[in-house]
């Protein structure tokens, strides 16, 4: 199989479902690939980890979209997410991620600790009561996803943005519609319900960014808006929406994944959770090993900005592109010892779940700190938790963003 047929079969249900065996037929190949003219494949750890760090290969921004399509109107996805940090190169890039790094410093996100804590209480509470409340011999569950994996990352998110709980609710579904726009497209790709998202959420935060400029508090938003209106103003308004929702959608479906995936593989491992329970391994270690084995970002993307570049030596033309298989790299046998075993005791683990170089994910530390402070709690409070045995799990439907749309559980 080439590397194009791996492309394709990527882009089926099969292989989202389980991409895995793909990637071991893309090491075959070689860690970088050919895929068509102006098209390579990268699943190897260092050629990877090489492009993410090399600034001649930048991200497909508004300007180059527009090189390519022309001055037409782009869908309103596609512009809302072209604002944000993640979809712009330097030196737009560095103008904006510096303000937002800076009021999201290790300090703020350290201080958020009790906050979290706090919130994981809460919801293991909650799971108690709603599994209390199913009559005996139910064996459909408790839905992990819906009462926990979604909850605990959405409610952080907003505390730190500063969205009041009672604007909370649609924003599960308002942002998977969103997320559609990061998977693979092709001429056939419905963007309708993703622009509508983009819409509704860019509605939704220029209301709030308003509401706070006229009563600052202690958020966010606040802190950022400040920055749109201080007078070296470092963000203009429509910056400020594209990075406010990218906050919102970055901050929860990719934790949430983070959790569900690493529940199911609890399940999967009785060892490894009897060593949590035991403490005999450190939650971290397993945390960064559900990250390395069932990463909730498979895949990204870069584009040659320069006329004459290679991948590892194979040439890409100028704005041709690299598809950055990070879920691939994780599984590298060059880089892994037996990459495809679940194994939270092995050495020098640094998985690129998280990207590498300027677009390093921002919110890696707060993610890792929800997903330590969630299964250090529910294992103290439910060391018995399982899956239910009458309801299958369900993943969701996605190559780039991998995790469970359904995880019935049980408390034993
Ligand atoms: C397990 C959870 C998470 C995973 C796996 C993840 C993964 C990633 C990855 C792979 C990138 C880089 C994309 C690229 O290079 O093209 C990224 C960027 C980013 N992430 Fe995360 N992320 C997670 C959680 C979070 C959280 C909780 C936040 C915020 C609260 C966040 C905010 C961001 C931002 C703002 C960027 C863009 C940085 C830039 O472009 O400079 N992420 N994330």
């Amino acid at each position: 199989m080439d590397a194009a047929e791996i492309i394709g079969r990527l882009a089926h249900r099969d292989g989202r479902n389980d991409p895995y065996p793909l990637y071991t037929l893309a090491h075959g190949l070689g860690p970088v690939s050919p895929v068509a003219e102006g098209w390579v494949l990268a699943c190897g750890y260092d050629s990877v980890n090489r492009v993410l760090r090399n600034p001649a290969f930048g991200v497909d921004d508004n300007d180059l979209r527009r090189s390519r399509f022309g001055d037409v109107p782009m869908p309103d996805s596609l512009e809302l997410l072209g604002r944000s940090m993640l979809q712009s190169n330097p030196p737009l890039h560095t103008r904006m991620r510096a303000p937002v790094a800076s009021v999201f410093t290790p300090r703020r996100v350290a201080a958020l600790e009790p906050v979290v804590a706090g919130i994981v209480e809460r919801l293991l509470d909650r799971i108690g009561g709603l599994s209390a409340g199913l009559d005996a011999g139910d064996g459909r569950g408790v839905d992990f996803i819906e009462e926990f994996a979604y909850q605990l990352p959405v409610s952080v998110i907003c505390e730190l943005l500063g969205v009041p709980e009672d604007d909370r609710g649609p924003f599960r579904s308002l942002v998977h519609d969103l997320t559609q726009v990061f998977e693979f497209m092709s001429s056939e790709t419905d963007l309708t319900a993703a622009d509508a998202a983009a819409r509704e959420l860019r509605g939704y935060f220029a209301t709030l960014a308003e509401l706070r400029r006229a009563a600052p508090g202690d958020d966010l938003v606040t802190a950022l808006v400040q920055l749109v209106d201080a007078e070296d103003a470092r963000l203009d308004a429509a910056e400020l929406l594209g990075n406010l929702v990218l906050l919102l959608v970055a901050g929860f479906e990719t934790t949430t994944n983070l959790l569900g995936n690493g529940l199911a593989l609890l399940f999967e491992h009785p060892a490894v959770r009897a060593a949590l329970i035991r403490q005999a391994l450190p939650v971290g270690d397993f945390v960064e090993e559900v990250l390395r084995f069932d990463s909730p970002v498979q895949l990204t993307s870069r584009v040659a900005l320069f006329r004459g570049l290679d991948v590892d030596g194979v040439p890409l033309p100028q704005h041709g592109e690299v598809i950055l298989m990070l879920g691939a790299a994780n599984r590298d046998p060059a880089r892994f010892h037996d990459p495809d075993r679940f194994d939270p005791w092995r050495a020098d683990n640094q998985p690129l779940s998280f990207g590498a170089g300027m677009h390093y994910c921002l919110g890696a530390m707060l993610a890792r700190l929800e997903a330590r402070t969630a299964f250090a709690a529910l294992l103290r409070r439910y060391p018995a938790i399982d899956a239910a045995k009458g309801a299958e799990p369900v993943r969701q439907d996605r190559l780039l963003l991998r995790g469970y749309a359904s995880l019935p559980v049980v408390l034993g």
